[in-house]
């Protein structure tokens, strides 16, 4: 009965062994690079979103996080060469469903911010095996500002202006309901390695 224990316990590090990935340096600039593309896609969308709110108001701003959004998202993932973008349990944009990885990780981000981590730190990154090879996964929590309660906050504080936009352009939205200090989301980065 010890042969097939041995093999058992030597068969994962033989895998890995063969498959070797990233050094733990190389792991540690992409998970820095990742910080980086984020605080990018952050401070961009977030400017934008500020400006288009002061002359517009909220309704008006719906464009910016609709069109300007995956664009900025784009260019972020040009720059870095990551594959950069937005993904939320309760998503807007049809094609912001997280997958189980991502699902996962706002889950554990959720759980250290209720036990008082500081929004600003909220991330985690991990190198997983997929049958199409080795890849760098990395997510960064989006917590809710009193300034996303008007497009994301309780139905009955979001004008009847935005509401209206939003029924028409997001017919399956689940985006509404939030209150400040929730994470609406993450910010989702991958590489293939
Ligand atoms: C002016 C309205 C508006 C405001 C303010 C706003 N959002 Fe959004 N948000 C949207 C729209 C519209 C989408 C869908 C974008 C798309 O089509 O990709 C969206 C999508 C998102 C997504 C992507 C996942 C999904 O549900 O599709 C995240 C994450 C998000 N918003 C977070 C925030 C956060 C955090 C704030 C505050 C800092 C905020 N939003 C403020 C309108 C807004």
């Amino acid at each position: 009965m010890k042969a097939p224990v041995l093999i058992a316990l030597a068969l994962p590090a033989l895998i890995a062994g063969c498959a070797s990935g990233p050094t733990a340096e190389e792991q540690a600039a992409m998970a820095a690079d990742a910080r980086k593309a984020s605080g990018a896609l952050i401070q961009k969308l977030g400017g934008e979103l500020k400006a288009a709110m002061g002359e517009k108001g909220p309704e008006g701003a719906i464009s910016v996080c609709k069109e300007r959004a995956p664009q900025i998202a784009a260019d972020v993932s040009k720059q870095f060469n990551f594959d950069v973008k937005r993904v939320s349990p309760k998503n807007r944009n049809p094609a912001g469903v997280p997958d189980a990885w991502e699902a996962e990780a706002q889950a554990g981000l959720e759980k250290r911010l209720a036990a008082g981590e500081k929004p600003e730190t909220l991330d985690t990154w991990q190198i997983v095996s997929t049958p199409a090879g080795k890849q760098f996964r990395f997510a960064k929590a989006l917590p809710v500002q009193p300034v996303c309660l008007n497009c994301h906050g309780d139905p009955a504080a979001i004008s009847d202006g935005v509401k209206a936009r939003l029924a028409a352009e997001y017919p399956q939205d689940k985006a509404t309901g939030y209150s400040a200090g929730m994470v609406r989301g993450i910010i989702s980065i991958k590489r293939a390695l």
